[in-house]
């Protein structure tokens, strides 16, 4: 499959050309892991450099383009990575935020955004989608991922693959992306960053891999696995993984780039004893590009020299970094002019409007006690208080790429346009983390003073993200002795929860008037926050984790096996805690809206299948609420008897309903046996007869859902 460029490069390269091609190291200011500083200009000259991150600019990338092919024996092109995991200048919300629009086209839209301001800067491939399913709001990285669920994640991971890459990965204004981590790192135990990861192979195969097969089947250019292990081996080192699942099983033929600094860091992990043994180990694994590592530059050649590698695996190695360059057309096309002329600043109001869209599309409207929410009526006097009321740079959450600050538009000055006419008040109150109580009596004297108090309480946007575990995540500093003051004024309260995960705060979302998780929703948050308070927008985005009512739940998912003892909550030696409900706070699925959906009539046809057919399952919608209202509607199934324990529910559909006041329509969505089937043995896909168990409704809350069974014929 070589091309003849690639076949005569590889010919006259020298071993050390060939490493050269290897490494990417970091030019930039941004700093995102440990490892040497390298000199890159000097690898560059010295041919020791086949890609560049954290850099952008048309300016810089040109010149060390220039420099690449002007300067070096070959003038092979360099690539340009970054981290562009929600939005480049325009910032979109984290992704477990998006996550909850559930919905395909928003999620590809903007990824294409991402990916034209991402390429009018230089760029050439972006570290994303970020593929882990995430289920311990312990870990920071919760934040990037679309949440809980295999199939959700599946889908998202198409969907931003094509937004980066576009129809054709040649076009100088697509990026290529990278599906990362595979696979597991959202397993960490106890949800600490970096940690062992403990998950059986059905475990792996049923949930943790089912995304990156998506992202593989969509044509994604690049995979990163990720700094864990498995089985205690480093993903960065895992032959079953790389190289029999990844590379031969499933065919994959792009590029496997290690995660910062993870070749080396296979010496302290415990497999290697220097950066020979590391370089060998990875690279016999299958992981082409060493990112920021050095150990490929140091320790290649030596492995050769020893015959810990072969030229030929060498020879593979360069030859996909190579052809990457080669179907991106960066060889004839190295500076991508076409991109070059791109003025992403001139769609700028076009891109904020799709931030906007997808900031409103995002909010969780978690409680609404009363009706508290839409505040229709423009209030007199509103206090909007708290640490996060007016932070400009919280509102770019974690991996925030290239967004400025000045861009982003807060709470406060959203909520000040959206009620220009009121006095509006304004006290942090307290800081994020650590400060003092000095500054609560006079944010509470103004809540006194108001109709109407909006409490921004959250997270500071980098306890959450990489390296942003949190044993406790909760309200951190003073915040909740500050909410509690604010509470005990009697106003009514509506709470903004800005958070890169599910915060524990029960007793806050039993006392407030209303409750929106606000996540951290880039550009547009105080505007789209504003249209959600005001009723211009009625809020849609689900959950796509469960929010667990303490941290001693953590864990907490709603594909779960079942138990031989279910609970019962009067029945002592039955699967539960003495102290916590199994349940979490609210499901997977939990939203309110401003209107009411009320389901019926399920019907499933056929209700007898044999293989290969397809099933139909529809069900009413209707809106008997007062506004126009989007609902997701959820299908779920479960297979109550089969030769291996089957989740409680899995996930096998959605489908969104717009619907006007008393309006209802017939949902509907068709699945075929292969749907049906589960990982039976030697986890080859098998249907079993025998009968399958069907949901549709809200959430993953089984008492909301509607059921039916259709019986499997073999
Ligand atoms: O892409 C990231 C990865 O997700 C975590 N470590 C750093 C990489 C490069 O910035």
């Amino acid at each position: 499959r070589l091309t003849d460029r690639v076949k005569r490069l590889l010919g006259v390269m020298s071993v050390d050309e060939k490493i050269g091609q290897l490494n990417m190291l970091t030019a930039g200011h941004v700093i995102t892991g440990p490892g040497d500083p390298a000199n890159y200009i000097e690898a560059l000259k010295g041919g020791h450099l086949g890609g560049v991150f954290n850099l952008f600019g048309r300016g810089q990338v040109r010149d060390l383009q220039r420099m690449a092919l002007e300067e070096t024996r070959l003038g092979i092109p360099l690539i340009f990575g970054y981290d562009i995991i929600h939005g480049h200048r325009t910032i979109f919300p984290i992704p477990l935020a998006e996550a909850g629009a559930f919905d395909a086209v928003l999620w590809e839209r903007t990824a294409r955004v991402a990916a034209l301001e991402g390429a009018a800067e230089g760029l050439n491939l972006t570290f994303a989608p970020m593929l882990d399913i995430s289920r311990d709001p312990r870990w920071g990285r919760m934040a990037e991922s679309a949440g809980e669920d295999p199939w959700v994640t599946s889908l998202f991971a198409r969907a931003k693959t094509h937004g980066f890459q576009g129809d054709d990965i040649k076009s100088p204004l697509s990026l290529a992306a990278t599906a990362k981590h595979l696979a597991a790192y959202g397993a960490s135990v106890a949800g600490r960053d970096y940690a062992q990861v403990e998950v059986t192979e059905r475990t792996l195969h049923e949930v943790y891999l089912p995304p990156f097969r998506a992202a593989i089947e969509a044509g994604v250019a690049a995979i990163m696995p990720a700094f864990t292990d498995m089985d205690s081996i480093p993903l960065t080192a895992h032959v079953p993984i790389l190289r029999d699942l990844v590379r031969k099983q499933w065919g994959f033929e792009g590029v496997i780039i290690s995660d910062y600094n993870a070749v080396t860091e296979l010496i302290p992990h415990g497999i290697a004893a220097d950066l020979t043994e590391a370089s060998a180990l990875a690279l016999r694994a299958g992981v082409d590009i060493d990112l920021m590592g050095l150990a490929y530059v140091q320790g290649l050649a030596p492995a050769l020299q020893q015959g810990a590698i072969t030229i030929e695996e060498l020879n593979q190695a360069t030859a996909r970094v190579l052809m990457l360059k080669e179907q991106m057309g960066l060889f004839d096309d190295p500076y991508r002019e076409a991109a070059a002329k791109f003025d992403h600043k001139a769609r700028r109001v076009e891109h904020r409007d799709i931030a906007l869209d997808a900031a409103r599309r995002s909010i969780v409207l978690l409680t609404n006690r009363n009706n508290a929410l839409p505040v229709t009526t423009p209030p007199q006097r509103v206090a909007v208080l708290g640490p996060l009321a007016n932070a400009q740079a919280e509102m770019l959450g974690p991996w925030s790429g290239a967004g400025l600050i000045e861009d982003m538009v807060p709470f406060l000055p959203g909520i000040r346009a959206a009620w220009p006419r009121a006095e509006i008040l304004h006290a942090p109150g307290v800081e994020i983390e650590g400060g003092d109580l000095a500054g609560i009596d006079a944010a509470v004297e103004l809540a006194r003073r108001s109709d109407l108090v909006v409490l921004c309480l959250g997270e500071q946007r980098f306890m959450s993200g990489e390296a942003g575990s949190r044993a406790r995540p909760d309200l951190p500093g003073h915040q909740a002795e500050f909410a509690k003051a604010i509470l005990d004024t009697g106003k009514p309260v509506i709470v903004l929860l800005s958070s890169g995960r599910p915060l524990t705060a029960s007793w806050l979302i039993e006392r407030a008037d209303a409750v929106l998780a606000t996540w951290f929703l880039g550009s547009e948050a105080g505007h789209a926050v504003a249209d959600v308070l005001t009723g211009k927008w009625n809020p849609s985005a689900k959950l796509s984790v469960s929010w667990p009512v303490d941290v001693g739940q953590m864990p907490v998912f709603f594909g779960h096996k079942p138990s031989g003892r279910p609970l019962k909550t009067d029945f002592r030696y039955s699967s539960k805690y003495l102290d916590l409900p199994n349940e979490p706070l609210f499901p997977f699925g939990h939203g309110l809206s401003y209107t009411r959906f009320a389901y019926g009539d399920l019907a499933v046809t056929p209700s007898e299948v044999r293989a290969g057919d397809k099933i139909t399952i529809e069900a009413s919608v209707s809106n008997d609420g007062k506004v126009a209202g989007e609902e997701t509607v959820f299908l779920f199934m479960r297979d109550p008897v089969a030769s291996v324990s089957r989740p409680v529910l899995e996930l096998k559909g959605i489908e969104k309903v717009v619907l006007a006041p008393g309006q209802s329509k017939r949902v509907s969505i068709t699945l075929s046996t292969d749907d049906l089937k589960f990982l039976g043995a030697g986890f080859v896909p098998t249907l079993e007869a025998g009968a399958v168990e069907i949901f549709v409704g809200p959430s993953a809350k089984e008492e909301t859902l509607l059921k039916a069974q259709l019986q499997v014929v073999l």
